[in-house]
This record gives C-alpha cells, structure tokens and sequence, in this order.
C-alpha cells in the first residue's frame, strides 16, 4: 500500500505541478497568446499539448533490454537499462518543426510523448490533461492579465528561472507573478 501511495505522490502531483508551473510561465512571458486564449478557450487543448511537449515535466524514463537489439545504430546486449530522454525526444527536430519554439498551433502537438509510451504509458494521461485544461481555464477566469514578476525574474527578454537539479523532473522551483483579478 506504501509504496504506490509512494509513487502516486511523485507521479501524480509532482509531474502536474510542474506542467501548472511552466504553462504559466508561458502564459505570463507571452501577454499575446495569453490574450488568444482568453478569446478562445478552444485553444486550452493544444496549449496543454504544447506546454508538456516544451517542459516536459517527466524529462527521462527507463526501459530494461529483455533480448539483444540493435535501436538507431546502437547494440544493445539484452540486461541493458536504457535511459529515454523524452524531453529531447520531445524537441526532436526530425518530429517537430522549430522545436525550441511555443507554436500552439503546431499541427503534430498531440504527437508529443511527455507521457511516454507503449504498454507502460501514463496511466493517468488523461487525468493530468483534465487537471491541466481545468486549471488554466479556472486560471483565466479569475485573473484579467497574468505577468511575470520583473522584480523577481528581470526584464521581458532577460528573464531570470531556476529549475530544479534533478535529472528526472523538470521544474521551476519558483515562479513569481502578478495579476488584476477578475471583477
Ligand atoms: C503532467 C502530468 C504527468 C506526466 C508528465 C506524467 C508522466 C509519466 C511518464 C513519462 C510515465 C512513464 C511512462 C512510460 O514508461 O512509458 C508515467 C507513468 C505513470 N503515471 Fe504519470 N504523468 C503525469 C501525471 C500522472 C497522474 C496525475 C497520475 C495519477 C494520479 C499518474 C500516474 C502514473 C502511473 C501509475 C504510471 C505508471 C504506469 C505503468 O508503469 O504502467 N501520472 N507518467
């Protein structure tokens, strides 16, 4: 009972703070995205899409060799443990046209593999897109603009983020913003 508890913990609320946290971020640096959004809650999907594929917020997970192969040009002797870097998987230029730009509109969005894939995707996927979608939805309702603190991450084009020093995750460990609620 312990140990998934455990691993629910990290894998449920860990990884959806992070995707909350950089979905912000971009909603904050980016005032005319966050305008279109406003107008057209429509876009909540692919934005969400967007978002994991740009930050995803599980950046590696592993796989175990059970027989020799051979995977892009590399042996690989059975007992292996292989490391997948699904954040780089994510900004393939082979799959993803300007891979280090937010294009919401980009047309392969739901292509992205922040949940992994295969028999031990995310259980959970569609969950964590609700979660995602609701938030940034209640988010925008109640707020009428969202900006970066520039008292706390330096001027637009010179911002200012710290992450979190793990291999496994990636997150802000603070974000700072300032908002006009919503009458
Ligand atoms: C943005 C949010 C999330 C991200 C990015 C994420 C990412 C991942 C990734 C990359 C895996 C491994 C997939 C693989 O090996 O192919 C995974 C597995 C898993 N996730 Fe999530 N996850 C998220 C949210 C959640 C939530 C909300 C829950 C549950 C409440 C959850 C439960 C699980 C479970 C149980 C597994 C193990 C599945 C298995 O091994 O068969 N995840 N997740």
């Amino acid at each position: 009972m312990v140990r998934p508890a455990t691993f629910l913990f990290a894998a449920g609320q860990e990884t959806v703070t992070k995707l909350l946290s950089s979905a912000v971020q971009v909603l904050g640096d980016r005032p005319e995205l966050q305008d279109r959004l406003r107008a057209d809650r429509n876009l909540i999907g692919p934005f969400t899409e967007e978002a994991l594929r740009l930050q995803s917020p599980t950046k590696v997970d592993f796989r175990l060799a059970r027989k020799t192969t051979t995977l892009g040009g590399v042996h690989i002797p059975a007992g292996t443990v292989l490391m997948l870097c699904l954040g780089a998987a994510n900004r393939d230029l082979r799959k993803f046209d300007n891979p280090d730009e937010f294009q919401v509109d980009r047309k392969n969005v739901r292509e992205q593999i922040a949940f992994g894939r295969g028999i031990h995707t995310c259980a959970r996927a569609p969950l964590a897109r609700v979660q995602g979608q609701i938030t940034i939805n209640r988010l925008l309702d109640r707020t009428r603009d969202m900006v970066i603190s520039e008292a706390k991450h330096g001027s637009p084009g010179d911002r200012q983020y710290r992450y979190e020093s793990t291999f496994l995750l990636r997150g802000l460990t603070e974000l700072h913003i300032e908002f006009t609620a919503a009458d």
